[in-house]
């Protein structure tokens, strides 16, 4: 069965808004768990916008669920990753102005840099994972460089671009004959998961912010009815 992944970031992003401890992270990680998610994701920025270094030990410790750690390659990163023992770590382009993850890493430009972080942390054994766009000089870069996985960019696919589904399906495809697990994500939502899902060598999907967006709107109605019997029980 194909594999879920949450990335609960933007738990983060809305705690953070009144900067206290509610929403939890942890706990919206443990419920995605008990609800049917497979994994959990957390991207710790260089800005700490979102999750925090002590989400990150919460998470290593608040969950038996594979845990997932987001970095940008760097030395800091890599040293948090090895304290931390995730399972797996992915590997991102990270830009301190950007919304979000706007690109693939390039790999096959960045070799001798990223070399020596994928061996460290396939040293510790942690699973290594690249954050790259289905092409195939970056597909081949991360098999030579030592990877284990390559997650395929869905934000082009997801931005509607042309022949973006035909890409991760031949990017998927020779991944997977270069030995490479495929896990892909990025803007995936209920509208355009089916068909990224349907990849067959595709073994993992990671979800954030439509996920946690459409908690709200999907979770409002218990919220709104618990907070009237509250309110009426109060008065009566
Ligand atoms: N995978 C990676 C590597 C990402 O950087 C992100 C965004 O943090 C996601 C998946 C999830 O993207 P989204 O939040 O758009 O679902």
């Amino acid at each position: 069965m194909i594999r879920l992944g949450v990335n609960v970031d933007h738990v983060a992003t809305l705690r953070n808004a009144r900067g206290g401890l509610h929403p939890d992270p942890l706990e919206a990680a443990q419920l995605a768990i008990a609800s049917g998610a497979d994994g959990i994701t957390i991207h710790l920025r260089e800005d700490r916008r979102h999750i925090r270094d002590a989400d990150v030990a919460a998470m290593r410790h608040g969950i038996t669920a594979p845990l997932n750690f987001e970095m940008a390659g760097t030395n800091e990163m890599v040293r948090i990753a090895l304290e931390t023992m995730p399972n797996a770590c992915c590997l991102v382009p990270e830009k301190r102005t950007e919304v979000t993850t706007e690109g693939g890493l390039d790999v096959a430009g960045q070799h001798h840099s990223l070399r020596p972080m994928v061996v460290a942390l396939k040293a510790a054994g942690i699973r290594v994972s690249l954050f790259v766009d289905a092409d195939v000089h970056q597909l081949q870069a991360s098999a030579d460089i030592g990877a284990d996985i390559v997650e395929l960019h869905t934000g082009a696919y997801a931005h509607g671009k042309e022949g973006e589904l035909a890409r991760l399906t031949a990017g998927a495809r020779i991944a997977h004959k270069l030995g490479l697990e495929v896990h892909a994500g990025h803007g995936l939502t209920y509208e355009n998961v089916s068909a990224v899902a349907a990849i067959p060598e595709v073994m993992e999907l990671n979800i954030g912010h439509f996920i946690i967006g459409q908690a709200v709107l999907e979770g409002l109605p218990a919220v709104i009815a618990r907070f009237r019997a509250l309110m009426n029980a109060a008065r009566s």
